[in-house]
């Protein structure tokens, strides 16, 4: 068993990293009060069954799998059921599946009375090394990922790598993708570890070393004013990528990574992604028939105006992070034109 606290003082919470870990959630998490599990229904029942078997009061809801289901509406059906099973602000919630399902019930524990517990076991691989860690809790409003939301930290975040098993791999590789982004742009021993061998192969490691990334970030800069941001390496564009066709996350940010980092960083990352599985191109992504084909021009314009929407853009400006240099990352503003140029360039 590992143990990687996060320090935030009155907030503080720790990580265990523990092999079956869901099965022993009690030990680490007081479940003997009323618990609230969220799960959806991509997730094997039996992940929610064995949190329920170690609760004395419980009650579960199953979201519909998607990101669909980070909506008011499912807020709202959350809170119902606290309501209506008499939950107190003594009670607690138990997330059980991906980023999805802790971003929804991380915002209705941190709504229910003003705020009840909150514990999340993350079940898909990026939701371990990112999501799960830092308290971010929100639902998708008017069509704007996100839009709606709180910071409100988990009391504790068991990670159990047995429950990846059961994780299709592409869902993996998109896990990897975050694990090479924290790496790349973070720690460069970190990078040289994964850089020699498969995350697959050291599966705990490669997850700790993300986490151990991601609480320093997060005990330094919780509510995102500066050094937090530094974790959207590779989203800025990514987003807009995401936002205009049908890949994944994590396949999102494996190529918008590569559009802002210099040419010996994209040298040694390009076959650290291809290693896990992703695809570094959208021709490539396309051979794959997990993109549909594209017109390059087209989808040039329709990814810049997303990226430009982003609701991070400041008048016609963003602010993207850059790797020039493994372990080391810096801010740059960029206007539409700069933009427009690093999407056309990706999207060979
Ligand atoms: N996923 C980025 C963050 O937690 O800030």
């Amino acid at each position: 068993m590992m143990r990687i606290p996060v320090d935030l003082g009155k907030d503080s919470y720790d990580i265990i990293i523990e092999k079956g870990g869901i099965s022993k959630a009690g030990e680490f998490f007081d479940l003997k009060r009323k618990v609230l599990i969220v799960t959806d229904s991509g997730v094997p029942s039996e992940y929610s069954k064995a949190v329920e078997a170690q609760c004395s009061d419980s009650v579960t809801v199953i979201l519909p799998e998607g990101e669909a289901s980070k909506s008011l509406n499912n807020f709202e059906k959350i809170c119902h059921m606290m309501l209506k099973n008499n939950f107190s602000r003594e009670d607690c919630v138990v997330a059980v599946g991906g980023g999805v399902t802790g971003d929804i019930a991380g915002f209705a524990a941190s709504c229910y009375m003003r705020g009840v517990d909150f514990y999340n076991i993350p079940t898909t691989l990026l939701s371990q090394v990112d999501s799960s860690v830092g308290g971010k809790t929100a639902v998708d409003f008017c069509g704007i990922k996100n839009i709606v939301g709180t910071f409100y930290q988990p009391k504790g975040v068991i990670i159990d790598s047995e429950v990846l098993e059961t994780l299709d791999e592409r869902q993996f590789s998109c896990g990897a993708s975050e694990i090479i982004k924290m790496a790349a742009a973070f720690d460069r021993e970190f990078f040289e570890i994964i850089e020699t061998s498969c995350i697959q192969d050291n599966l705990e490691k490669a997850i700790a070393g993300a986490l151990k990334i991601k609480a320093k970030v997060v005990e330094e800069d919780e509510k995102e004013k500066g050094l937090r941001k530094a974790l959207n390496f590779g989203h800025t564009i990514g987003h807009g990528i995401e936002s205009e066709t049908t890949l994944l996350h994590g396949e999102c940010v494996a190529v918008g990574m590569l559009c802002m980092c210099s040419p010996e960083v994209r040298k040694r990352i390009e076959p650290v992604l291809k290693r896990e599985g992703l695809a570094t191109t959208m021709a490539e992504a396309v051979s794959r028939g997990i993109a549909e084909e594209f017109d390059r021009e087209k989808l040039t314009d329709v990814v810049t105006e997303a990226v430009m929407h982003d609701k991070k853009a400041e008048d016609g400006i963003i602010t993207a992070v850059k790797v020039d240099e493994i372990g080391r990352f810096r801010f740059e503003k960029l206007d539409k034109k700069q933009i427009s140029s690093a999407i056309r360039e990706v999207l060979q």
